[in-house]
């Protein structure tokens, strides 16, 4: 069984934080997103992955190298444009071979990982498994029908009206049956190659495509709120005992829940941190800091006389002043300075903005 790990595309709803970087190297509690991904891929038995890289690919190669951190034998395949994930599994066609694999978009999280699609598989031996769980609003998804007897009845991709609320996630398991009908696919209205199209065309050869049900949580980050909604999620679940306190917490200042201080980090005295919340090494955490729960600040980060809640803080990024900042993503070394009046901000800024309030 191989991996299939997505890298690729614009991440156009992302901007401006993908103009200048890939998005699946943005932060989720201060890891790449592609992190955890991989960690699924090497906790479901998987070996050798392969990731496809689109035009905006820096800093992916560097992070993850040949794969050996993560226990995986790491595979680059340049897809160039975004063309669709069919697109993807075509160049990834000599990679793949005849085996077996777990195809898994880099910007899904997921809380049950990639193992019990595997377990499926070797267990009832379908053409294809996908995940699919219910979701209030399905026109953003693929969206799979299905019978009274859990067989698929239709399933599409983003449509206008949906005949049902079971939305296809990032994961899929497919044997190489997969190969012929993407080879034959035209491109969508969108002009992408969609691998629901593909799974459709699978069904209908008489292939058996097995639905797996997501337990747990499950988030597409497309946008900055799903972002946000990541971040907290993860932190909130993060074992207690796995935050290391390697900082200096001077007396006077307040470190209170689930907190994770890096080296070199300083917390000065009268500033608080309240958890869940994780802090990068070499940070300042300056006098009358508030540093509230949901909130990962990456290295380097500085926070001084402002507050912060529920946002996601690149590396190197300052805040000062009479400033309240909740539900935000700022870029590596940006900068927001306030004066008084205090004020209260949510924004996204991309890498290198500075903001004066
Ligand atoms: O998240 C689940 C949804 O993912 C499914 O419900 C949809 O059926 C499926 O089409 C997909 O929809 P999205 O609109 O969310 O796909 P997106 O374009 O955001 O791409 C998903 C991931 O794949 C993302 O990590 C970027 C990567 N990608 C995308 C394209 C189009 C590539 O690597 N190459 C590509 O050509």
């Amino acid at each position: 069984m191989k991996g299939l790990l997505l890298a690729g595309g614009h991440g156009t709803r992302l901007r401006p934080l993908t103009f200048t970087g890939n998005k699946h190297m943005i932060p989720i509690a201060n890891q790449p997103m592609l992190f955890y991904g991989l960690r699924h891929l090497a906790q479901a038995g998987i070996r050798e992955v392969g990731i496809i890289l689109g035009t905006v690919h820096e800093g992916i190669e560097e992070a993850i190298g040949d794969g050996r951190a993560f226990g995986l034998e790491v595979t680059y395949i340049h897809q160039g444009d975004p063309r669709g994930l069919a697109d993807a599994v075509r160049c990834a066609r000599s990679f793949l071979g005849d085996e077996p694999f777990v195809m898994y978009l880099g910007d899904n999280l997921l809380q049950q990982g990639a193992l019990p699609f595997v377990d499926l598989y070797e267990r009832d031996t379908p053409d294809a498994v996908v995940g699919a769980t219910v979701v209030a609003d399905p026109r953003s998804y693929g969206v799979v029908e299905l019978g009274p007897d859990g067989s698929i009845v239709s399933i599409s991709e983003k449509p206008a009206h949906p005949k049902s609320n079971l939305a296809l996630i990032g994961v899929y398991l497919f044997t190489p049956a997969i190969h012929d009908v993407v080879a034959k696919l035209k491109p969508s209205a969108r002009g992408e190659f969609e691998i629901t199209d593909a799974i459709w065309a699978l069904h209908g050869t008489g292939a058996k495509v097995a639905v797996q049900k997501v337990e747990g949580w499950w988030k597409d980050t497309g946008r900055p709120e799903d972002l946000l909604e990541a971040n907290e999620r993860v932190l909130r679940a993060f074992p207690r005992d796995q935050l290391k306190r390697e900082g200096t917490v001077e007396s006077g200042a307040e470190v209170r829940g689930g907190v994770a201080l890096g080296l070199g980090t300083v917390v000065r005295a009268g500033a608080r941190i309240h958890g869940p919340a994780v802090i990068g090494s070499g940070c300042e955490i300056g006098p009358g800091a508030y540093v509230g729960p949901a909130t990962a600040l990456g290295n380097r980060v500085k926070v001084v006389g402002a507050s912060v809640r529920r946002s996601i803080l690149l590396e190197g990024a300052t805040i000062s002043g009479p400033l309240e900042i909740v539900d935000s993503i700022l870029g590596r070394e940006s900068r927001v300075v306030a004066q008084e009046p205090a004020r209260r901000i949510s924004c996204i800024l991309g890498d290198a903005t500075m903001l004066r309030l």
